[in-house]
């Protein structure tokens, strides 16, 4: 028996410290939190994916009265950008958070199901999708969706 400790690569930094590209998916992302449809949890979530094409294609958490009926804004937007360009690769994903009046001070962490999402839309591309965590104080940069997710399931895992 032996204990394995397994270790994920991000880059923290402002949002002043990013490169041109990534600061404006990051001021998508923050720009989709005010579309958010959260009734309920008043907590908005906006994202933004950037297609290898250069595309930005956004999306916000819509929520419903039957609770679990509502999605995250990541799977929004991933969803979204897969299912109207299934050939091209989404090279970025960018997201924000805003509730009580202001942006989130700590970057939210994206749910279990939207770091599976962000898996499968990265490995059917082949190619790593960086996600950008935006919080006011601190932003997190995972240069793979597969950082946020080790030990994950994927396709060539149903072949046993
Ligand atoms: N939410 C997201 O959109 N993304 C996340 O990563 C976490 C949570 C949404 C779901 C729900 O509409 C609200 O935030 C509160 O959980």
């Amino acid at each position: 028996m032996k204990e394995l400790t397994l270790q994920t690569k991000v880059t923290a930094c402002a949002v002043e410290e990013m490169n041109p590209s990534m600061r404006e998916l990051v001021e998508k992302a923050k720009a989709m939190t005010q579309k958010a449809y959260c009734p309920y949890s008043h907590f908005h979530v906006g994202a933004a994916a950037r297609l290898a094409d250069g595309q930005i294609i956004t999306g916000s958490n819509q929520e419903n009265a039957a609770y679990p009926s509502g999605l995250c804004a990541e799977r929004t937007t991933l969803f979204a950008a897969n299912a109207n360009y299934p050939q091209t690769r989404v090279e970025a994903l960018a997201i924000a958070c805003y509730t009580n009046g202001h942006f989130t001070k700590d970057a939210a962490s994206p749910c279990g199901a939207c770091r599976q999402v962000m898996l499968e839309t990265e490995h059917r591309f082949g190619k790593p999708m960086q996600v950008v965590l935006y919080g006011e104080d601190m932003c997190y940069i995972f240069d793979s969706a597969a950082d946020l997710l080790p030990m994950n399931f994927v396709a060539e895992n149903l072949l046993g």
